[in-house]
């Protein structure tokens, strides 16, 4: 760790390249609860125990949220195999913790309390499902932990969702409202009245599903007598995660913004780098989970993350994470929607040649001539594809 004596105005020339930059103060206020940093554990099973609890913390997260707790432990009825790694995401048909409730009170929670305390970070309980469950959870774990997340996935109605954030709400901590992916307008309609009800904060969101998928890599056996699905449950259904949800969660993060503007949202769903992170935060969320990339690449993941993020507003000259946080949504909601068709920018200069415009152009509109990309723009339909295409900065948006 580097030290710095200059005023917090300055960057050093290079620390954030390290990512032990200190001159940014990466800490977040949630629902009247302060973390440390903005990266989170999210209710899964690097969170499954105390002692996983304790990695975690020890790996750098903001602050705790468990797995699911409910009244009844989820063996035996958990499916195997229920998780796999796929190709672009990953699949789990995981239920709620295994453990039983008396089990979190009498060992997990204590451990849990304790090095969440010594780290100065609020530990928070994820409590399911039913409203009268929901209600006996939290009350039997109020003791030990600084606020809960109900989670509301399994819930159908949107009036028995409300009436477990009611549940939860009677314990006076601060309740956050964890939601599945659910469809445009119902998003936001679903989050009023969650928020109605008492939610401080929205988690958004859960993994979707059910998905199915069938690894041949893994699973075809070498004789191709049968194939078989990743999961072990019903169907080998299960529900997706990683990469492909961070696009729904973020979609469901500005819907709600836009309708219910000021509430606190925390972003969950394929988030493994600082990168993803800021994302999230310019669309508007006020903290993230991380779940995936943790069991994937261990808990070390939530200080990384923190890092890269430090590392990249120093780099945009942010000085805190509200210099960028919703700058994204603002763009969104003036802009509305854009119908002109307008040609990419071209820099030549940077142009290597490599041909994956024009392999992608549609339109016929990009073609390379003597190592150098040629645009046509009389042709150009104003897709976009080739500014996402080129690896080289040599095409740029128009807008
Ligand atoms: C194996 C596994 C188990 C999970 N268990 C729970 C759970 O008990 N409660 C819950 O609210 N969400 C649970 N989730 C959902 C995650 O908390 C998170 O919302 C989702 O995976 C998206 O984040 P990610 O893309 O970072 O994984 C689980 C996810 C996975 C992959
Ligand atoms: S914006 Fe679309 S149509 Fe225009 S050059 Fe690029 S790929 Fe072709
Ligand atoms: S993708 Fe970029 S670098 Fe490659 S040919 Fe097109 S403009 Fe040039």
């Amino acid at each position: 760790m580097i030290f710095y004596s200059t005023p917090p105005t300055l960057y050093c020339s290079g620390c954030w390249l390290l990512g032990c930059c200190p001159l940014i103060d990466l800490s977040v206020e949630v629902a009247g609860l302060r973390f440390r940093n903005p990266v989170l554990t999210a209710a899964c099973p690097t969170v499954r125990d105390g002692e996983r609890i304790r990695r975690a913390v020890e790996g750098g997260a903001g602050g705790v949220v468990t797995k699911t707790i409910s009244t009844r432990p989820a063996l035996p009825k958990i499916p195997r195999p229920h998780m796999a790694e796929v190709r672009g995401g990953f699949i789990n048909a995981e239920l709620w913790s295994e453990l039983p409730l008396e089990r979190w009170v009498s060992r997990e929670l204590r451990v849990a309390r304790e090095v969440t305390r010594a780290a100065g970070i609020p530990l928070i309980a994820s409590v399911g499902h039913r409203p009268s469950e929901v209600r006996r959870v939290a009350e039997a774990v109020a003791d030990y932990v600084d606020g809960f997340e109900v989670a509301l996935a399994y819930l159908k109605r949107s009036s028995d969702m409300a009436a477990a954030v009611r549940a939860a709400k009677r314990f006076g901590k601060p309740v956050f409202a964890k939601l599945g992916v659910l469809p445009p307008k119902t998003t936001a309609r679903v989050a009023r009245r969650v928020v109605e009800a008492g939610a401080d904060a929205l988690t958004i969101s859960d993994s979707y599903g059910p998905v199915l998928a069938i690894d041949l890599s893994t699973y075809m056996p070498e004789d191709l007598a049968s194939g078989d699905a990743v999961m072990g449950s019903w169907m080998g259904f299960g529900w997706l995660s990683g990469p492909p949800l961070k696009f729904m969660a973020m979609r469901m993060i500005a819907e709600i913004l836009s309708e219910i503007p000021g509430v606190p949202v925390v972003g969950v769903g394929g988030v493994s780098t600082g990168r993803d992170a800021l994302e999230m935060f310019m669309v508007g969320a006020s903290a993230v989970q991380v779940c995936t990339a943790a069991i994937l690449l261990g808990p070390q993941i939530y200080g990384r993350i923190a890092r890269q993020l430090e590392a990249l507003l120093a780099k945009l000259g942010a000085k805190s994470l509200e210099d960028v946080r919703g700058l994204a949504l603002r763009k969104l909601l003036s802009r509305g929607e854009v119908l002109e068709p307008k040609p990419p920018v071209y820099y030549p200069e940077k142009c290597v040649g490599c041909r994956l415009c024009e392999l992608s152009c549609e339109y016929d509109a990009i073609e390379v001539v003597n190592g150098k990309a040629v645009l046509h723009p009389d042709r150009c339909f104003g897709c976009g594809l080739c500014v996402t295409r080129c690896r080289f900065g040599a095409l740029k948006p128009p807008y």
